[in-house]
């Protein structure tokens, strides 16, 4: 049975050994959203210490429709070239890096009592169950998934080693996969 300090392949994607800790979202962003000098040395700090795998916090894709929903975004060349760095000092020390992209909280937005949040569909919001959530238009999700694409090649072009994508705990894309968040009757409902 292999170790924890044993190297491993994930696809094409070599780790020098196991040991990561599952993506967390934390503060201290510069205030555009890109990755600050403090987050860098964050996870500077991990791989020096040995890590075979750094995910930095979950990163949106786009504030278009929330705000500023989660920490990190990555949507242009000036925060991509701080997740560059990021990159750069982790490989230094044999560490891989994996971007969690996010397409945001959907009806788990916390935005203020009287502004209901966009999801999939005509659902409660979860923080104020009174305001029901404006479904997605099919030209808004195009946007999404284009701007999905847009940062996947800006982290690949920053020199990340993965994406990860950001589909779980009952946010926005975890609200398109299920029939109790997503009542759709046009191409993105239904059955997978
Ligand atoms: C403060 C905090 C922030 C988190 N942010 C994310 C996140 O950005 N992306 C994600 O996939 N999971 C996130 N999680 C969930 C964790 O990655 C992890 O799955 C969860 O804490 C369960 O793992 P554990 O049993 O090792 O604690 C977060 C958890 C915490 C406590």
């Amino acid at each position: 049975m292999p170790t924890l300090f044993e190297e491993v392949k994930i696809g094409n994607l070599e780790l020098k050994n196991r040991v990561v800790t599952a993506p967390m979202g934390f503060a201290y962003t510069d205030p555009d959203g890109g990755y600050s000098e403090r987050q860098i040395e964050y996870y500077v700090e991990r791989a020096r210490g040995g890590f075979g795998l750094i995910y930095p916090t979950a990163t949106m894709v786009t504030t278009e429709f929330e705000p500023a929903p989660m920490p990190n975004v990555l949507e242009n060349y000036s925060q991509a070239t701080r997740l560059a760095m990021l990159c750069e000092k982790v490989h230094h020390y044999g560490a891989k890096v994996c971007v969690q992209l996010s397409l945001g909280l959907g009806r788990v937005s916390f935005i203020d009592p009287y502004t209901a949040p966009k999801s999939a569909s005509e659902i409660p919001s979860f923080f104020f169950p009174n305001l029901i959530c404006t479904p997605y238009t099919k030209e808004e999700i195009k946007f999404l998934v284009q701007k999905f694409g847009n940062a996947a090649r800006l982290a690949q072009n920053a020199g990340a080693d993965a994406i990860e994508i950001h589909a779980y705990g009952g946010y926005l894309i975890d609200q398109f996969l299920t029939p109790l968040w997503n009542k759709r009757t046009d191409e993105y409902g239904g059955s997978l």
